[in-house]
């Protein structure tokens, strides 16, 4: 049985033509959007990316909203960014145009939809399937007209490059090209991994509260960096017994925390079978060497920077802007990536869902993240630190242990792994929802307890 999103909205019909390969579908959607009014609801990176490509293919964008229009970016291009307001167009004329919900969170999107269609919009479209195809053709002809130049922040941008139901050939194609060394010789069962973690430290400067990485949640004792050797040896053991990691994510708590930070960067991008190193961090922890500049200089690396805005220190903010003066002076790629909302996960406890609800909460989750944690790798970091900090019980099935297996064992463990859409975590978790949390806000620090303390109330 499976929960992926299926086509919905006035352009389902294209999707199931356009799943079925029929390229020329694409052409009949691009005139519809001629022929119409063109609104894009959500203003991320996905937005970004369709906003560029249907400018390329002459088709005009009359408004662009997004609920945090004002804090965000004010513009995609040349088009305003604006709150949502349906009542500022005619309700005759709503019908006529097409709104493309950019935002893939399953439920958020299909919510989005229901909403303005009952409002009178009808033809929306937020079908990822068609929406990708519509990128990865446009990608495609580029190649055909001999005028693609690969660009590691478009693809980062790019959800293509992210569908793990259908990944992007022509990212894997240059990837493996530019940057991968001792890539096996083609065989029939490739076995690729999209996309790991590699969590080198929970440690953090700040506490958010509902963090993903739980920083909200734990006593100094909890606090480890990580061995870098072990680090190494590990994700060594992985690539050893896998054909391809596209991307590696190397993440903390605050990953520029750790002292050999430098060495394992150094370290990752030698290792073979593996494409972009993608370091995510708050960007307020200037590292101590400057020779680690050096190293994010790399083509293969990418840094995102989350933004919490003034919900930092001013101390923070000063060194946040120091890290993207430094970024911006070594000609390092970056992203800055203002965080206004999170996802709401909720707390710990079991929840009692069925295997089929199970499935559907993982198969509909942005958060699956493949995150290697001291020698386990974990679907997410939930997973993986909620056991750390023993809020979340010990799932031997939940993950893979590295350091127990090596060689065709440890592929085909891994392989069951990346198959498994039903670990138990989720069962400790509310999933990808509309629960929204304010992104970055911070503990207080008297509001911080002793764990004993708050699981004796
Ligand atoms: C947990 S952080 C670790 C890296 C680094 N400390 C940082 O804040 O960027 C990794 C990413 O997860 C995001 N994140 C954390 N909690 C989240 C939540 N509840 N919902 C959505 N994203 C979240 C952060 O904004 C960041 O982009
Ligand atoms: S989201 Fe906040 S608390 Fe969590 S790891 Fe990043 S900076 Fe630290
Ligand atoms: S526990 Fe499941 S639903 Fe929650 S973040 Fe992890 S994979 Fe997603």
């Amino acid at each position: 049985m499976t929960h992926q999103p299926q086509a919905s909205g006035a352009f389902a019909g294209l999707t199931s033509r356009v799943a079925r390969g029929e390229r020329e579908v694409l052409e009949q959607f691009y005139e519809h959007l001629r022929r119409h009014p063109v609104l894009i609801y959500g203003a991320g990176k996905i937005a970004e990316r369709i906003h560029a490509v249907l400018r390329r293919n002459r088709i005009e964008v009359d408004r662009v909203w997004d609920l945090n229009a004002g804090v965000l970016q004010d513009r995609i291009a040349e088009a305003p960014v604006e709150q949502p307001n349906v009542a500022a167009i005619d309700p005759a004329s709503r019908s006529q145009h097409i709104v493309i919900v950019t935002i893939f969170a399953h439920l958020v999107n299909a919510r989005v939809q229901a909403d303005l269609q009952a409002a009178g919009f009808t033809k929306t479209c937020g079908d990822r399937v068609l929406l990708n195809r519509l990128l990865h053709e446009d990608c495609r002809s580029q190649i055909e007209r001999d005028q693609f130049s690969f660009d590691l922040k478009r693809c980062h941008l790019c959800p293509v490059q992210k569908d793990e139901a259908s990944p992007c050939d022509i990212f894997e194609r240059e990837i493996e090209q530019r940057f991968v060394r001792d890539m096996p010789a083609a065989q029939q069962d490739r076995f690729v991994i999209r996309s790991m973690g590699v969590l080198i430290s929970n440690k953090c400067n700040l506490t958010c509260v509902g963090c993903n990485h739980l920083r909200d949640h734990y006593n100094p004792s909890d606090n480890v960096d990580l061995e870098s050797r072990q680090v190494l040896q590990d994700l060594g053991r992985i690539t050893e017994s896998v054909d391809l990691i596209k991307t590696v994510v190397l993440v903390g708590g605050e990953a520029f925390l750790h002292r050999d930070v430098g060495w394992i960067i150094r370290r990752i991008l030698e290792l073979p079978r593996i494409g972009i190193l993608h370091v995510i961090t708050n960007g307020t922890v200037l590292p101590k060497d400057e020779a680690v500049y050096g190293l994010l200089q790399d083509p293969r690396v990418f840094v995102e920077i989350s933004g919490y805005g003034p919900r930092i220190s001013q101390h923070l903010q000063i060194k946040r802007s120091q890290f993207i003066e430094q970024l911006t002076k070594h000609e390092i790629s970056f992203r800055y990536v203002e965080q206004l909302q999170w996802t709401d996960f909720g707390g710990f406890e079991h929840r009692g869902y069925s295997e089929d609800e199970i499935a559907s909460i993982y198969e509909t989750c942005c958060f699956v993240s493949n995150d290697l944690f001291d020698g386990k790798l974990h679907k997410c970091s939930r997973s993986a630190y909620g056991r750390h900090i023993g809020k979340i019980p010990d799932y031997p099935s939940d993950y893979v242990d590295v350091r127990a297996a090596e060689g065709p064992e440890l592929r085909r463990q891994l392989i069951g792994f990346f198959a498994d859409t039903h670990p138990r975590v989720c069962l400790h978790c509310n999933g990808t929802t509309a629960k929204t949390i304010e992104a970055g806000r911070q503990v207080q620090r008297s509001r911080r307890r002793p764990r004993q303390l708050a699981a004796a109330e």
